[in-house]
């Protein structure tokens, strides 16, 4: 079960047939028999048929279109081999022709979907015509349906199996076959909408995505993933209908969210798709992307905070009445203790008072998408009584093969170098860069005054209580960086004096530097301070390495739980966990 990562019968079924033998079943009901003779006809049926659509790919008479079309699209012919794309000839018995020799294989045909029966006019034609084919797969790599696409823009776009003993739409996940088979140890799934978003990114070596097949992505989808890896990234259209398809997903998602599962979203700009995208930028800024993609925890508080004015109290209520159902169909489990601890520290409620809200408040469940047309299979115009041979070859005039004459093994890794559009990459922006804050200095900085009093008195270090416990600095504090290079000295060199540590810093720092820590001494400013009555020198070093220590400490704090929650608060083992609430708290 664990390395073919599928359920118990199936592993059996697998083993059996491995070892050849019969896999014994007590009480086998007729029913029960025919169910599963019924199904292994489908399986066999529907790879008749993949390979009828792929030999039309290779050798019907307008595969010219076909091969143009894909071309067009900028699949290569090893990746549209690796997903085994076909391709449904024009005209309405093709398929019944090849396949539906007698009877009750044209029965079984109109069972697998493939034929469309219309028994009022005892009328029975090809579902799939003159459409690029996708054969979709199940894990064990059997076709159990398929995706057919128009080669223009006519409607409706996509056509798809129907349900069927063998294919259910709301369990399946198109490419997750071909992920197991290429991906090499894959660790996440990306989910996308479209077939050819999966191939487009495969094709650039993103073997970890696959689609639902024209369905919101459900709890079933979700689980099957979840079988495969820990972590399930979406990727939406940034469009209003992408927004609502991720919100959709996310209150799907919500119950899956075990401990040790993760989940983010990515949002792209409108009117672009992960297949556009990819082919724009390319493979290591799309998973760069991919990385910056938003957490479920976030994704949940933004959905919750939608439209809010978080500064208001009665915002904060509202939020409140937002978020906490949204938490309470998470299950329970660390992850939701802490999603409503975070939830109360930001709201400013109780547990106890956050624990009333329940129920998901109609405004955040989003709108019913507009159904896809297939849901009856319709032809404008009826078939015609005898059905029209296909014409002769159109003359698309010279193509370069795209496919081999044999269908070779596809090669393991199908991403070789495949260029990127390098114009069209500029136009999109980069993440703006953002600079540490700049704080003003109004006041000396601690670490510049104990820079300054170090400087008049070295000596000072030693007594010092407590010391400096700070090893690296932020690159742009230069006050810090210089006070720890000069105690760094001041510590091998317990005795040294100011002309010492001159010395030193022109010799390995160069005399420009050591003019500009001269500069910094600002002696003059000191000696204000040293006339002042009752000044303690080292009592003042003394504040300095507390404060500094003090903010160093802070630095430390915030960037763990910066790591910590880049991490995804799913992710964290108990002992993570433990620290996160704990710097939550301090923070
Ligand atoms: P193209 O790039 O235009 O080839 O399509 P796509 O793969 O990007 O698909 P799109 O984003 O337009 O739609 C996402 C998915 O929704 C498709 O892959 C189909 O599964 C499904 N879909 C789209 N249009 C239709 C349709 O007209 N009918 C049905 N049944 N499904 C559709
Ligand atoms: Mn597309």
């Amino acid at each position: 079960m664990e390395y073919d990562r599928c359920g118990f019968v199936d592993a059996v079924e697998s083993l059996a047939k491995t070892a050849g033998v019969e896999v014994p079943r007590e009480e086998r009901r007729p029913e029960q028999d025919r169910q599963i003779r019924l199904r292994e006809q489908c399986f066999s049926l529907l790879e008749e048929a993949g390979d009828f659509y792929r030999k039309q790919l290779r050798e019907h008479p307008r595969r010219d279109q076909a091969v143009k079309y894909l071309q067009q699209r900028g699949l290569s012919g090893q990746i549209a081999q690796a997903y085994g794309l076909g391709f449904a000839p024009p005209g309405w018995d093709n398929l019944l022709v090849k396949l539906g020799h007698n009877e009750q294989r044209i029965a079984l045909l109109a069972e697998t979907g493939l034929l469309v029966e219309r028994s009022e006019e005892n009328r029975r034609y090809d579902r799939f015509r003159h459409r690029i084919m996708f054969p979709i797969r199940d894990l064990r790599g059997r076709t159990i349906g398929f995706g057919g696409r128009v080669l223009g823009d006519d409607k409706p776009k996509y056509l798809n199996s129907p349900e069927t003993p063998v294919f259910h739409k709301g369990r399946e996940l198109y490419g997750l076959y071909e992920a197991r088979k290429y991906g090499k140890n894959i660790e996440s799934l990306i989910v996308v909408e479209g077939y050819m978003d999966v191939i487009a990114l495969a094709q650039y070596g993103m073997f970890n995505a696959v689609a639902t097949l024209g369905t919101a992505c459900g709890e079933a989808h979700l689980e099957l993933a979840f079988k495969q890896v820990s972590e399930v990234i979406f990727c939406f259209d940034g469009d209003r209908a992408g927004r609502d398809a991720a919100r959709r997903a996310l209150l799907n998602a919500l119950p899956t969210m075990k401990d040790g599962r993760q989940i983010r979203f990515l949002f792209l700009a409108d009117g672009q798709d992960p297949d556009s995208l990819v082919r724009q930028i390319g493979r290591e800024r799309f998973e760069q992307q991919l990385q910056h993609a938003l957490p479920l925890e976030d994704f949940l508080f933004d959905v919750a905070a939608d439209g809010i004015n978080l500064n208001s109290m009665d915002g904060r209520a509202r939020f409140s009445k937002q978020a906490a159902p949204l938490i309470h169909k998470l299950p329970e489990g660390v992850f939701r203790s802490l999603m409503m601890d975070n939830l109360a520290k930001r709201t400013g409620l109780s547990l106890e008072q956050l624990q009333q809200f329940t129920d998901v408040p109609d405004a955040l469940i989003p709108a019913e998408p507009a159904p896809r047309d297939n849901v009856r299979d319709a032809p404008s115009t009826p078939p015609p009584k005898a059905a029209p041979t296909p014409g002769p070859a159109d003359d698309y005039g010279d193509i370069p093969e795209l496919y081999a004459e044999n269908d070779a093994e596809p090669p393991a890794y199908l991403h070789d170098e495949i260029p990127v559009d390098a114009g069209a990459a500029a136009q999109i922006t980069e993440q703006p860069y953002l600079a540490p804050p700049i704080r003003s200095r109004t006041a000396l900085s601690p670490a510049r005054q104990a820079l300054i009093l170090l400087l008049e008195f070295p000596a000072l270090l030693q007594q010092c209580e407590p010391t400096l416990n700070i090893e690296t600095a932020p690159e742009h504090d230069d006050d810090l960086r210089q006070l720890l290079t000069l105690v760094t000295y001041l510590r091998k060199r317990p005795n040294a004096e100011f002309y010492n540590i001159m010395g030193f810093w022109a010799g390995v720092h160069g005399p420009e530097s050591c003019q500009k820590l001269c500069q910094n001494n600002a002696s003059q400013l000191f000696s204000s301070l040293k006339n002042l009555a009752g000044y303690d020198a080292l009592k003042d070093l003394n504040a300095c390495f507390k404060e500094l220590n003090r903010q160093a400490e802070r630095r430390r704090n915030r960037e763990e739980l910066q790591s910590l929650t880049a991490k995804g608060l799913a992710n964290l083992d108990s002992q993570e966990r433990q620290r996160y609430l704990q710097l939550i708290q301090q923070s």
